[in-house]
């Protein structure tokens, strides 16, 4: 709730409508409890004095600053820390008496996104491609973490030349070798640490790469992109392809929105949970796949009737995997498992999930009891959207199923018994396959609805 003690913060750039610091911002200040909002602010060319001297007399906490304003902004501020003077950019303002003070938090985003995977620095050899705005942060955060050797390339050899001087100058040592990028062959033999600080392969032209070359890539034991349009880029397949690993940019954009958060409000900090949880709706919004909610759970769970609810509340499309298998088979379930049997219907509950699972939008889908239990579905479901686990006792299984016999897998005398089994059996399967669960028994459809609704979507961590 905004209220009159809310503090403002905002990223100012232009264009700014494509950035993910708001949704990253205004989740990390519901995840920490702070009363704080974060709102994109698109400043004009030839406006930025007026921008941050208005944004201050405005008692903004602080803001972030983007393309084109990463170097423009520094006139203006109050103080600019080392590592953001160092790397001539600043993208981050923190208020303080007087004004903001400047500082770079790409760099140790980066560093801090490398950390996580286990990426040492210190004492690697590198490459680095690229000399640009990310070239700087990257070559400042190669040099401050002691990395034994950088060969920097970069298409434009002069600006190669000039950014190894200044670094290798701020460090005191020969850390940095300029290269052009297509003097990439003069790269000894060994083992290399390489990030991609270029914008080549982003999209929509994710066809391309840096350097084609696959000599080039068996040097590379790890590869960073800072990139993460498309999510796998070309420089990533070919790290992979010549038997490297590979990254994206991803978790250096969250961690760069961590740190500059945590700057804003020291007092708090962004928890693992927190950065996971941003993660996956990052990924979702990336893939256009944030609208998807899938319900998995047992026979009665209510799978069906709270994806209706769900949908007509919120405005989505409903499927249903089984009414859609039945629709291609042009039969029941029931004549599905009675002529071609169990393992028939399981193979096409896969195709249907591998179909569905790319193409839907905004949709609600309920899944068949049995789906989640085949590791590949399970996987497809968590790639194709929200996963949700409604939660059954089975009690209340066997008191909404009383008299129905639509169910090939509850036929026997003994249905109670089977319920209980195969529930025993199924849960862990369904808990793998879900990002949340959902205790169904004591909730209304209707509640079922909202309720899952505010998990998808809430502002706390998970
Ligand atoms: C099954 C559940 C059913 C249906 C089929 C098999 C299962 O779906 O797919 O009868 O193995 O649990 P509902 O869970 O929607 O009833």
């Amino acid at each position: 709730m905004i209220d009159g003690k809310t503090r403002v913060c905002g990223i100012m750039a232009n264009p700014v409508e494509h950035s993910y610091s708001p949704m990253m911002q205004n989740f990390f200040a519901g995840a920490t409890g702070v009363n704080l909002a974060y709102v994109p602010l698109k400043v004009e060319p030839g406006m930025v004095e007026e921008a941050v001297k208005g944004a201050y007399a405005m008692n903004l906490l602080g803001m972030n600053v983007t393309v084109p304003y990463k170097q423009q902004v520094m006139p203006f501020l109050k103080e600019i820390d080392e590592g953001a003077a160092a790397i001539g950019a600043v993208n981050t303002l923190v208020r303080m008496e007087g004004g903001y003070k400047g500082y770079n938090t790409d760099a140790p985003g980066l560093y801090r996104a490398m950390a996580e995977e286990g990426i040492s620095i210190e004492g690697e050899e590198c490459i680095l491609l690229g000399a640009g705005g990310a070239g700087k942060a990257a070559a400042y955060t190669l040099g401050v973490h002691g990395a034994k050797r950088v060969y920097l390339l970069n298409r434009n050899r002069e600006r190669a030349v000039s950014l190894a001087e200044e670094m290798n100058g701020k460090f005191g040592r020969e850390v940095f070798f300029p290269m052009g990028l297509e003097e990439y062959g003069g790269i000894p033999e060994g083992s290399y640490l390489c990030i991609q600080s270029t914008s080549v392969g982003m999209a929509p032209k994710t066809e391309e790469a840096p350097i084609e070359d696959e000599a080039f890539y068996r040097k590379i034991h790890t590869g960073f992109d800072i990139v993460y349009t498309p999510f796998e880029t070309r420089f990533m397949k070919l790290v992979k392809q010549a038997g490297g690993r590979a990254y994206n940019g991803l978790s250096m954009l969250i961690y760069q929105g961590v740190i500059a958060y945590e700057l804003w409000n020291p007092a708090v900090k962004v928890s693992a949970a927190a950065v996971k949880e941003i993660r996956r709706r990052m990924e979702e919004k990336l893939a256009g796949r944030d609208g998807n909610v899938i319900l998995i759970g047992f026979m009665g769970a209510g799978k069906t009737t709270v994806g209706q609810a769900y949908a007509s509340r919120y405005g989505k499309e409903f499927l249903d995997t089984d009414a859609l298998i039945e629709a291609r088979a042009g039969k029941t379930i029931n004549a599905i498992f009675a002529e071609e049997g169990e393992e028939a219907f399981r193979r096409m509950e896969t195709e249907t999930v591998r179909e569905i699972g790319d193409r839907m939008r905004n949709t609600v889908v309920s899944v068949g009891g049995g789906l989640p239990l085949r590791e590949e579905n399970r996987r497809l479901l968590k790639a194709a959207g929200t996963v949700v686990y409604l939660k059954s006792r089975p009690e209340t299984v066997c008191e909404r199923l009383k008299g129905d016999d639509t169910r090939p897998m509850l036929k026997g005398h003994d249905p109670e018994k089977r319920v209980r089994e195969l529930l025993a059996a199924r849960e862990a399967a369904y808990l793998d396959a879900c990002h949340f669960s959902v205790d169904t028994d004591e909730r209304t459809q209707e509640e079922l609805a909202e309720f899952v609704y505010g998990l998808v979507n809430r502002e706390e961590e998970s």
